[in-house]
This record gives structure tokens, C-alpha cells and sequence, in this order.
């Protein structure tokens, strides 16, 4: 993403000769993934290593819930913060989860994860801000800081530490100047879960210092090992520093029906709201009967989902340690894996002669970031068979390639 990074000009015209765009738009990298998937989109028998979403049907009584809303005439608006049995469905279940007493108004329901990193970072951002963000990190945050004049500052994470967070490291790199800290557990792009020592290390010192922690929790049920999820809702006795972010597109397989939410104090939730008016209005009013009928209905769904998702990243932690020039490490969330390739390999340009020469599409580092262009993201959202298939393809095929 070097190009993110350069000071925006706001007197640049763009490529069409008009002044159309705001300059902020220059935050906003050319997507790297949407590089690789349109070359896939060229191509025949492509196998997708990938995709970031889950390949699992929506369980069923979600799409009934939905079907029934739309049947029952629920097209309308809903409140502001969200339909009120979605969020007495997010209180009950949040407050019995992480133990503690949560109302319905410290919840906003937006349209997805995304809209809630886009309220939550849009809405704080700005000249003379510093956010810290680890690098790999998933695409939103840092060009939704630069739009609206933050500055972003970087962690590096490395695979040979499984792209874990040494604590100590982001306190050292808090400032005068530091407005709040971006965390993503389970990550996009590297799976990587931090345990309850790291989380509660950072929040607590950011609660010291009055810096926000926003905390990415889209996959906080995806988690491969036994243990208990590590919120940020965990770490902390109040929620004025704290926003919580999630969706049920990945735990309910749902993105396309794009529900999402903010957990945070009363007061933050409250500013959210009239910013959320300006925004989307509100989210889509079925798609938040549905889900209820996720959060409110049997989660075996769930279970059943993460089983596979954990027998898939067994054996892809297997099949890259059996690949010639990658290194891997055990991820225990989501269902990505970060692997590198040898240092200073352009694993951008590795990536598109793996797709053109043997037809296995995965994500080069530097979709994430400018510290893992040695790197690839391999998503295992796809069946055991043609995960089978592409590292049957890519096995041999690393084996001729010289770094
Ligand atoms: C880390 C992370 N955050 C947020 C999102 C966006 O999720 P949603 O579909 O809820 O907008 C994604 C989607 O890939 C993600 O990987």
C-alpha cells in the first residue's frame, strides 16, 4: 500500500481531467485483492485460496426469520440505533457471554463491520490524531484514517512469532499524539488470536492514558482452539475507551445481509447515532429480523461451521509446512493463514505467476500492508477437496521456483 501512504495533494486533478473527487479519495489504495480476484475472473478453473467470506450456507431458520420479516411487511425504517429485538437480543447475549450488565443503549446496529469501522474511525479521525495499527492489518482501517486527516503508525508483526503482538512494543509506541489503537482478533489477514494477557495489557493502558482502543471482532467465534474469546468487553470495568466491533457475516455466515454493530459507553453510542442518520440511516430492517433468529435461535450451526473450519486449518498448517519456501505458523482464529516466502521476495508479483501458471489464486502480503510484501494470505474458506487440489497444484510448482 505505498501509494496510501504518500501526503495527500489536494490540488491534484484526476486522471479524467476534472476536480470531481475529493482529494481524501487519494487515501484509498488500489485494492489488492480485487487485483487478484479480477485476473481470476479471467481465467477457467480457478481454484480460490482466496475468498474472504465464509463457503457455508446461511442456517436455515436465519433465512426463514428473513423470509418471514419481508412476508410480515418489515421493509420500513427502524429506530436509529437499530430494530429495538435486535438489540434486546444483543444486550442478553453480550451481557451473558462477558458476564456483566450491558443495556440496549450500548449497541448502535449498522450495516455490517464496515459501516461500524467506518462510523467509529470516520467519527474520531482527524489532523493531528495518531492511530496505531498492526501491520499486516485488514484493509479498512488505514485509509479511513488518512480520509479524514489521522495519522496511522504501524507494528510490524512477523510469522516466524505466529504475527503476535509483544504488548510492550505498542505501549512504547503511545505519544503525546496517540488517539486510539486499532486491534483485529482473530486477524484478516493472519488468523492470529491474542490471548487475554495481551488484550488486557493494552486496554488497560490505554484506559490510563485516555486513548480509545478499538477492537475488530468479526471473527470472534471462529476460534480453533479451546479457549475462551479474549474481548475487549473482558478487559475493562467501564466503556469509555472502548469500541467493540462486530457482524454476523462471518460466525452466522451472513455477509451479504450485511448486519454489524458497535458495542461502546452509553455517550460514544449516543454521538454514533446522529452520525449513523448521515450515513446509512438505519440498517436493513429484515436482515436484522434474521438477526434475531441468529442470536435468539440454535447456534449447533455455529459449532458445526467452526468444526470443519478447525479440521481445514489442521491440515493447511500441514500442507504449508510441506510447501518449499513457505513458512507458516498456527493460527488460531478466522480461517486465514500468513504465511512468508524467503526475505525481499515480491509476493506480489509470486502470486500472479502462481495464478496464471497453475490457476491457485491466494492474496499477496502487500494487500495488507508494507511490512509483509514477502508474504501471502491463504484463506481455507473452501472445501477440503479443492484445497487438496490447489496445494497439489502449488506444491510442485514452488518446488522449481528460486529465490
Ligand atoms: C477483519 C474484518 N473486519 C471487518 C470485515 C467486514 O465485515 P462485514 O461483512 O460485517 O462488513 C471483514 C470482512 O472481511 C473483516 O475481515
Amino acid at each position: 500500500m505505498a501509494e496510501s501512504a504518500r501526503p495527500l495533494d489536494i490540488n491534484q486533478y484526476d486522471p479524467m481531467g476534472g476536480r470531481l473527487f475529493s482529494p481524501s479519495l487519494q487515501a484509498i489504495p488500489m485494492p489488492g485483492i480485487r487485483r487478484m480476484i479480477n485476473t481470476a475472473a479471467k481465467m477457467d478453473n480457478v481454484l480460490h485460496l482466496s475468498i474472504g467470506q465464509p463457503d457455508f450456507p446461511t442456517p436455515r431458520h436465519i433465512i426463514d426469520a428473513h423470509i418471514q420479516a419481508l412476508e410480515a411487511g418489515q421493509t420500513g425504517y427502524t429506530l436509529d440505533a437499530g430494530l429495538p429485538e435486535l438489540l434486546s437480543a444483543l444486550r442478553d447475549y453480550y451481557s451473558a457471554r462477558y458476564e456483566r450488565e450491558l443495556t440496549e443503549d450500548n449497541f448502535i446496529v449498522t450495516t455490517g463491520a464496515t459501516e461500524a469501522m467506518y462510523l467509529a474511525l470516520s467519527a474520531t479521525a482527524a489532523p493531528g490524531r495518531q492511530f496505531i495499527l498492526t501491520d499486516p492489518t485488514f484493509v479498512l482501517y488505514a485509509p479511513l484514517i488518512r480520509m479524514n486527516g489521522g495519522e496511522v503508525k504501524v507494528i510490524p508483526t512477523r510469522a516466524e512469532h505466529g504475527h503476535q503482538i509483544d504488548p510492550q512494543e505498542v505501549i512504547d509506541a503511545l505519544s503525546m499524539r496517540t488517539f486510539a489503537i486499532v486491534l483485529n482478533s482473530p486477524s484478516n489477514p493472519t488468523g492470529t488470536v491474542y490471548p487475554r494477557e495481551t488484550m488486557e495489557a493494552i486496554v488497560k493502558e490505554a484506559a490510563y492514558r485516555g486513548i480509545y482502543v478499538f477492537s475488530d471482532e468479526v471473527y470472534d467465534h471462529l476460534l480453533l482452539d479451546d479457549m475462551e474469546y479474549p474481548s475487549v468487553i473482558r478487559c475493562t470495568s467501564d466503556l469509555d475507551h472502548i469500541m467493540a466491533i462486530s457482524s454476523f457475516s462471518k460466525t452466522f455466515s451472513m455477509a451479504g445481509l450485511r448486519i454489524g454493530w458497535i458495542i461502546s459507553s452509553q455517550g460514544a453510542i449516543k454521538k454514533l447515532r446522529r452520525y449513523h442518520m448521515f450515513t446509512t440511516t438505519v440498517a436493513n430492517t429484515p436482515a436484522q429480523w434474521a438477526g434475531v433468529a441468529a442470536l435468539r435461535g440454535d447456534r449447533s450451526c455455529v459449532d458445526e461451521m467452526v468444526a470443519e473450519y478447525r479440521r481445514r486449518r489442521d491440515r493447511v498448517v500441514h500442507l504449508v509446512s510441506e510447501t518449499p519456501h513457505l513458512s507458516g505458523y498456527w493460527p488460531q482464529g478466522a480461517f486465514y493463514i500468513f504465511p512468508s516466502l524467503p526475505p525481499r521476495t515480491d509476493g506480489s508479483l509470486l502470486a500472479l505467476r502462481l495464478l496464471e501458471e497453475t490457476g491457485v489464486c491466494v492474496i499477496p502480503g502487500d494487500a495488507f500492508g508494507d511490512a509483509c510484501s514477502n508474504a501471502i494470505r491463504i484463506s481455507y474458506s473452501n472445501s477440503m477437496e479443492r484445497i487438496e487440489e490447489a496445494f497439489e497444484r502449488m506444491i510442485p510448482w514452488m518446488a522449481r521456483q528460486r529465490f
